[in-house]
């Protein structure tokens, strides 16, 4: 008889989006008129940039004609996008990364979700808490994590909180760690580690042999000078650091679908012999034969994110939901709500009311004001308490959803 993985029996009922989506859904039917405003789900709203989509037309046109049509590409990603990126992301920020260390995909969410298997099922691995809930939810169906707790805390994962208290900068875990999540600017949190800050943690995986897996989703967001835009930038991270990077955030590829990830040569991990086998080589074949990589069309729309023109449109978008960000930051402050984050991310972590809990607030907001945002607790235990607005959403819509926010009393 087939039977189930059963690490999948040790997941919540439903994947934190997919639920803010039901209830959401739930409270339009039986309220057909009301003019709900999105702020839930981190899902950008401007078009993509006109350079982009000129790049787009003229691929699907080569893939029209017999003497330009392309079949499979590289699994790996074209090298013309390699290229382009090891040059753009990297050189010209005098970190230095090849381009066969860059590896294309169709998401960030998929690689951070997937790299974990190319890992023994022993190690041990550490998340800051809030998180990002794919890297947890995939250790899960893996089955490194274990039986969760009443708070959703898993007893095989090592939690490090970032709350008020520690000023959202999670602590060098006290126990051995061998894999750690890293998401700066932070998802949900909207914060950010200083480049002394974020060295400490290099220093630490090389010390201890852990591996930092260091998700840079949101790194065009960042504004002010002294934060690191890749772990690369930090001394010694080639040796220790994954890097996962997207070109959904920064340049509205969330529908279209491209992204990348870095593995630098010299990374390697043990066999149970102590053998040494390379990171970069394990994830080419684990990507060789379950990826068939990024249409064509994507990846030449994705290579002109860095023409000049599109990198000015980016930055106009960019500064777009910035000021979506300002708007929001100004409204909570004179509704009296407390709040971090949305200085270099498009997110704001806002602390609830006294006395309400994550829900709680979610349900007041969608019922008071017609807004919807992310309950903290689904982002773990150490997020209850706590509640994500984006900034992504149209500047009208911004503005009517705080106007809204600032009629209620809390
Ligand atoms: C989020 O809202 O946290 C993100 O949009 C999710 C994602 O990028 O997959």
């Amino acid at each position: 008889m087939v039977t189930v993985n059963e690490n999948y029996l040790l997941l919540k009922s439903s994947y934190i989006f997919s639920e803010i989506n039901r209830r959401v859904e739930e409270f339009q039917r039986k309220n057909p008129d009301a003019d709900i405003i999105r702020m839930g789900i981190g899902d950008v709203t401007r078009p993509l940039p006109e350079a982009v989509v000129e790049a787009f037309h003229r691929a699907v046109d080569e893939m029209a004609e017999e003497e330009t049509f392309r079949g499979y590409g590289p699994e790996q990603g074209y090298p013309f996008l390699r290229e382009a990126i090891a040059e753009n992301d990297y050189a010209s920020r005098g970190v230095d990364i090849t381009a066969d260390e860059i590896f294309i995909s169709d998401g960030a969410k998929c690689d951070t979700g997937n790299i974990q298997e190319i890992f023994g099922l022993d190690n041990v691995v550490a998340v800051t808490d809030p998180v990002y809930p794919v890297y947890v939810e995939s250790n899960v169906m893996a089955g490194r994590a274990g039986p969760a707790d009443d708070d959703g805390r898993y007893s095989g994962l090592v939690y490090l909180p970032c709350t008020e208290e520690n000023s959202f900068i999670p602590s060098l875990p006290e126990e051995r760690v061998d894999l750690i999540y890293l998401c700066y600017p932070n998802n949900p949190t909207g914060t950010t580690l200083t480049e002394k800050q974020l060295a400490e943690w290099v220093d630490y995986a090389r010390d201890s042999g852990s591996l930092i897996l260091f998700d840079a989703a949101y790194e065009a967001y960042i504004q002010e000078d002294g934060i690191p835009h890749s772990i690369y930038e930090v001394e010694g991270a080639r040796e220790v650091a994954i890097e996962f990077r997207s070109f959904s955030k920064n340049a509205g590829f969330t529908g279209t679908r491209c992204a990348f990830t870095v593995v630098p040569e010299e990374l390697e991990v043990p066999d149970s012999s102590g053998r040494m086998h390379s990171v970069r080589e394990l994830w080419n074949r684990r990507q060789t034969t379950k990826f068939n990589g990024v249409s064509y069309p994507v990846q030449r729309a994705a290579e002109a994110v860095y023409t000049p023109e599109g990198q000015r449109e980016i930055r106009e978008s960019i500064d777009y939901y910035m000021e979506n960000a300002r708007i929001i930051r100004e409204s909570l402050e004179r509704a009296g709500l407390r709040y971090y984050g949305g200085v270099n991310a498009p997110y704001i972590w806002i602390r609830t009311p006294e006395g309400m809990d994550s829900w709680q607030f979610f349900d007041t907001l969608l019922n008071d004001a017609e807004v919807v945002g992310t309950p903290g607790s689904g982002f773990g235990p150490s997020g209850e308490g706590y509640f994500r607005l984006t900034a992504f959403n149209s500047f009208r819509n911004t503005v009517k959803a705080m106007e809204r926010i600032s009629e209620l009393s809390f």
